[in-house]
């Protein structure tokens, strides 16, 4: 591990550059992409085999694979309910419907997919502000009109909340969140230890109902730090030795 990411990596886009590092310190080669879009960083993700899943694709997919690439153009469900159940994946990025359920379905999804060195990078956990924050689309465009705040189109939805669900729910993993430089999204790794991590709301029905200045409030849960340190956080959990 050099612990710096280098001059080539640092002119890419946020997602790429994160997601081409952890391939380059680990020696990922499986790579998922839920929500691709434009595959503007589908198409630089320097994985050996690659797995993108958009009910929209907004490119031409190749009609032959190449070898190492596969689309599925569909829901992100339809896509993990097609996938072999024995196929292990090593990266995995949540970029799909930025609504909690769904996002949440896609994580307990992947869940069935990964090894103990696997690593999930969820997008979309820090909305940018109360409208953002909104999980429906229209009615977080809408409010924004009402409001005159539709100087921007930023949605993020309430993807948040899996973060306080992962916090007080899935103590198995460790994770931390991005921010400063490019979109904030989190980083999650299944612990080599056991992080010492009590509970804080403890009840999914409250998660589920948290508002963005209940985010704010608790701010504190997401862990956030910078792309660096939570890169190389979870690097070297991985390293022999490190417990
Ligand atoms: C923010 S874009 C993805 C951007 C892309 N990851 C990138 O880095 O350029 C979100 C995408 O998620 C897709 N999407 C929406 N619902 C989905 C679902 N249930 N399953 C998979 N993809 C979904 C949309 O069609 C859209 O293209």
């Amino acid at each position: 591990m050099n612990g710096i990411i280098n001059e080539k990596l640092a002119e890419l886009h946020h997602s790429v550059r994160r997601i081409n590092y952890l391939i380059d310190e680990l020696g990922a080669k499986s790579y998922l992409e839920v929500g691709v879009f434009k595959g503007r960083t589908f198409r630089q993700v320097n994985a050996a085999e690659k797995y993108a899943v958009d009910p929209d694709f907004h490119f031409k997919c190749p009609e032959k694979f190449n070898p190492n690439e596969a689309y599925f153009k569909g829901m992100s469900d339809d896509f993990f309910q097609s996938l072999d159940p024995k196929k292990k994946l090593d990266i995995v990025f949540l970029d799909g419907l930025h609504t909690f359920e769904q996002t949440y379905r896609d994580f307990c999804n992947t869940l069935a997919h990964i090894h103990d060195e696997s690593i999930i990078l969820i997008d979309d956990t820090l909305p940018s502000d109360p409208f953002s924050a909104i999980s429906d689309k229209a009615r977080s465009k809408g409010m924004r009109k009402i409001c005159n705040s539709d100087n921007t189109k930023a949605w993020h939805g309430d993807v948040y909340k899996l973060v306080f669900l992962i916090h007080d729910f899935y103590p198995a993993f460790s994770y931390g969140t991005i921010k400063g430089s490019g979109n904030p999204q989190t980083l999650v790794w299944k612990s080599k230890f056991k992080e010492k991590r009590l509970p804080i709301f403890d009840n999914l029905e409250i998660i589920s109902r948290l508002s963005y200045f209940d985010l704010i409030d608790n701010i504190r849960i997401l862990k956030i730090d910078t792309e660096v340190n939570v890169l190389n956080r979870c690097i070297s959990s991985f390293l022999p030795g490190v417990e």
